[in-house]
């Protein structure tokens, strides 16, 4: 590694509090495609953008239920990866250490993470689309069940295109963001807002801003760092870099 990543180890090696926002590009070493990747199989006509909306499940539920019965499957059979299991050692090593993640896979909490603070939900969870509440019995195939309560379709517990972010977990961000000493973007285009606003948040509180992605994005330019290779091993390398020099 060089100058730059040696600067950033001493700089970690003082304990700052750290945030760290994840995207797709964590979970693309286990497997799970990314949001710009083309679809691949029986999905590859469509794009994301044309499903992850709510117009598209008013417009065709089954549709938009299967395409996440999909997912939801790809999931399963996914097993968190070295980047997971390397932010898990990072928590481990920064008790000020926030966790905020576009993901919806959950992959963070399999490989051992604590306090996730899932911007965009999680597609394990099923809620109520008219707002009654989570639901956790439900048939996966078909056509979205009704809701026990209400009788309204049933839909998975992830944020769409055009909707509100959890009130709560974005309040949580923010505050990371503009309190910590270094922000970390790790495998995101920095595309979607709110989330991409994280980073410049940090930027203008002061922070160092470390961002790892093998692609430029819009966020490189401004980042104090950026480290343009696979999360899978810059994050296991740079918790192997901090052992190193404390020992
Ligand atoms: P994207 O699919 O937009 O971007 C994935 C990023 O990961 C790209 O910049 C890739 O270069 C990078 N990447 C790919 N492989 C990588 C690897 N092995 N290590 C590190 N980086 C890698 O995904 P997000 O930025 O997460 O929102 O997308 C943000 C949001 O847009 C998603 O949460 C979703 C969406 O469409 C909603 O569903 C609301």
């Amino acid at each position: 590694m060089d100058a730059s990543f040696d600067q950033l180890i001493a700089r970690l090696r003082s304990k700052p509090r750290l945030a760290v926002l994840t995207g797709a590009g964590v979970s693309a070493e286990s497997g799970v495609p990314t949001f710009r990747d083309a679809q691949t199989g029986l999905w590859a006509r469509y794009r994301p953008e044309e499903l992850a909306t709510p117009e598209a499940f008013a417009r065709n539920p089954r549709l938009v239920w299967e395409w996440y019965a999909w997912r939801r499957q790809l999931v399963a059979e996914a097993q968190p990866n070295a980047g997971h299991r390397a932010l898990v050692s990072l928590q481990q090593r920064f008790a000020d250490l926030a966790l905020i993640t576009q993901n919806v896979d959950g992959l963070h909490q399999r490989a051992g993470a604590h306090d996730v603070i899932e911007l965009h939900g999680n597609i394990a969870r099923i809620v109520c689309s008219r707002g009654c509440g989570p639901c956790s019995e439900f048939d996966p195939r078909g056509a979205p069940p009704p809701c026990p309560h209400c009788g309204a379709p049933l839909r998975p517990d992830v944020v769409w295109f055009g909707e509100n972010l959890p009130p709560d977990a974005l309040a949580a961000a923010h505050e990371a963001a503009a309190s910590c000493d270094v922000f970390f973007s790790v495998g995101t285009s920095s595309l979607v807002y709110p989330a991409a606003d994280l980073p410049r948040r940090a930027l203008s509180a002061g922070a160092m801003v470390v961002e790892i992605n093998p692609q430029e994005t819009a966020l490189t330019p401004l980042a104090h760092h950026a480290l343009q290779a696979c999360s899978g091993r810059v994050l296991p390398a740079l918790v192997e870099a901090l052992d190193m020099a404390a020992a």
